[in-house]
């Protein structure tokens, strides 16, 4: 692409947002597009995470390729944010579409049906948005322990921020451990839906398929669950250190 076109082709892809965004069907397929682009993030992060289990070294190695080009590094976090705002708004305003359009009475009652995880989407996704402010100010911006600031590391000749060291050094304070352990299950929780909707809004559920999607969402929420509980637990039961 000539890079002369950009800002072209930006005013145009912001043009086809802004459409989008304002029919209920345009906000269910941006919901559904951030919500699958956020699921595909957790999953590589898991990944990223897993490293842990083959050492320090392995793991201070890989933040500090993540962070081999500031420009890329801000690209990517910018992209993030981009999709958790739009997630969110599509989601309140949907909602409140779907409130006002229900006979006055029917207003709170869920259709016939509906789990626990369908329910609590809202309160589910609430959590978990603080839980990641939470989790960015423990490990990103470092504030919630300072001292984090100065533990530095060198891997292959390259200087870093020692991973590693902070993470046995959260996940060995109980607290941290059951915050984190609290906030990736109702990241779960809220997944495993979020799966089923995203197949509903696509159009894609027809009803031999229905369980077989439900049952997918819930297979995929327990492997995340487990591959991201596992680093907290492993620390507090010390099987790493
Ligand atoms: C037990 C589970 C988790 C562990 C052990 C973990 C670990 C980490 C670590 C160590 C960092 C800092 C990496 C670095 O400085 O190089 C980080 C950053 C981050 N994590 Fe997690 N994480 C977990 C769960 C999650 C979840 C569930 C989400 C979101 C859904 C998430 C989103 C992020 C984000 C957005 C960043 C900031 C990336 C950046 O620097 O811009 N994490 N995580």
């Amino acid at each position: 692409m000539n890079l002369q076109n950009f800002p072209r082709v930006l005013r145009k892809l912001m043009n086809v947002l802004v459409n989008l965004l304002r029919s209920s069907l345009g906000r269910k397929l941006v919901m559904g597009a951030t919500g699958a682009g956020l699921f595909g993030f957790v999953i590589v992060h898991m990944l990223g995470n897993l490293q842990i289990f083959a050492g320090a070294e392995t793991l201070n190695q890989y933040a500090i390729l993540l962070r081999t080009s500031e420009e890329l590094l801000w690209g990517f976090r910018l992209a993030l944010l981009g999709m958790v705002a739009l997630h969110l708004y599509c989601a309140i305003t949907l909602t409140i579409d779907n409130r006002r359009a229900r006979p006055a009475g029917y207003a709170d009652k869920q259709p016939l049906g509906a789990t626990i995880a369908s329910r609590t989407m809202m309160i589910s996704g609430v959590i978990v948005a603080a839980f990641i402010v939470f989790h960015i100010l423990h490990f990103t911006t470092r504030d919630i322990f300072t001292d984090y600031q100065s533990w530095k590391t060198m891997v292959h000749g390259r200087e870093g921020h020692d991973v590693y060291r902070m993470v046995i050094h959260g996940f060995s304070i109980p607290w941290v451990s059951v915050a984190y352990i609290v906030g990736v299950g109702l990241l779960c929780v809220h997944l495993s839906h979020g799966v089923q909707s995203f197949f509903q809004s696509l159009g894609l559920v027809s009803p031999g398929y229905q369980s077989i999607i439900r049952a997918a969402g819930i297979v995929a929420a327990i492997i995340i669950f487990v591959g991201m509980a596992l680093v907290p637990v492993s620390v507090l039961l010390k099987w790493i250190s």
